[in-house]
């Protein structure tokens, strides 16, 4: 199990692999840098070298109510797998969760 990270600005996404799946573990882009693009520069980066490492499936964790990343990740070509509820804890809410086949 290995523990990548990219980075741009003060924006950052860190995945963890173990074998041919990865799942990423925090996508951030500050405030003042979102809706640019930063957050799909990062994740295209990571899904080409994670495609190097023989890498074949990019899985997301994720809020029911984070629309942001929902969109993000479904824009680049996610598929909605599984849904767990009271998943999460202060506030509880669901947990959905997506992939992206490499
Ligand atoms: C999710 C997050 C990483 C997106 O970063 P970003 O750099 O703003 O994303 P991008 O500019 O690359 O946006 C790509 C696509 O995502 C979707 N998206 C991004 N922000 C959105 C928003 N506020 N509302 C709806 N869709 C959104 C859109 O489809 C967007 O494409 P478009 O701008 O052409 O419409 C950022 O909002 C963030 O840091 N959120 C807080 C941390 C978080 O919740 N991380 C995810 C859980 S680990």
């Amino acid at each position: 199990m290995s523990l990548l990270n990219w980075q741009q600005d003060d924006a950052v996404l860190t995945v963890q692999v173990a074998g041919d799946v990865a799942d990423i573990v925090d996508i951030t882009v500050p405030e003042s840098l979102r809706r640019q693009g930063v957050a799909t520069h990062l994740l295209q980066q990571a899904m080409a070298e994670l495609v190097q490492q023989s890498v074949k499936e990019l899985f997301l964790e994720v809020r029911t109510s984070n629309t942001p990343a929902i969109g993000l990740y479904q824009k680049l070509g996610a598929i909605h797998v599984g849904h767990r509820p009271t998943y999460y804890t202060n506030p509880t809410e669901d947990a959905d969760v997506y992939k992206i086949t490499l």
